[in-house]
């Protein structure tokens, strides 16, 4: 169980933090931009600060009957201490207090330290979109993968 963490709306005063992680977290990373208009959006933006440190950090599009995970980072050297589940949670709750069905991704197939944490979670694999990311050489899959919401 993870000391005490505060999951709460991001705000601009966090994106020097999130881009930090961003980019020490992925192959191609979120442009700032990305997150302002995520900001600027309908998107839910949430991250987790523990003892004063941006931990962590997921943005949620919510749409007629799924909520989209489009973006659920960690801090590199934060991982593997149940704050992604712990964001999983709380989206999984967002979205059954507002009458949504699944949780939704789409996730690199080469991936796989992402696809054992949502399958842990209880996400499956629905499908898969061919050459769907681009690479620094060539592209690849995306699995997608659905969490369902039980009422
Ligand atoms: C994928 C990611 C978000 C997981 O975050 P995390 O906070 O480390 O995950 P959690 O600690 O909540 O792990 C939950 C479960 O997932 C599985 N898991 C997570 N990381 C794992 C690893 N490195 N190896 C094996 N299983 C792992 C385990 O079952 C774990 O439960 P356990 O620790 O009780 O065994 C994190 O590794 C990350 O930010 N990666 C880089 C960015 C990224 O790939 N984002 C997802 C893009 S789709």
């Amino acid at each position: 169980m993870l000391a005490k963490t505060h999951i709460r709306e991001i705000d601009w005063h966090d994106l020097p933090a999130i881009m930090s992680i961003e980019q020490a977290s992925h192959i191609l990373a979120w442009p700032q931009d990305h997150f302002h208009s995520a900001l600027r959006s309908n998107n839910v933006c949430w991250c987790i600060e523990q003892a004063g440190k941006l931990r962590a950090y997921c943005i949620l599009l919510p749409a007629v009957d799924n909520l989209e995970i489009l973006n659920i980072t960690v801090a590199p050297d934060d991982r593997r201490q149940g704050y992604a589940r712990q964001l999983l949670n709380a989206a999984s709750q967002y979205a059954r207090a507002h009458g949504l069905q699944q949780l939704l991704l789409e996730v690199r197939q080469s991936n796989h330290i992402a696809q054992l944490t949502y399958q842990q979670f209880g996400f499956i694999e629905i499908s898969r979109r061919h050459n769907y990311y681009p690479l620094t050489v060539g592209r690849e899959d995306a699995v997608v993968m659905a969490y369902p919401i039980t009422p």
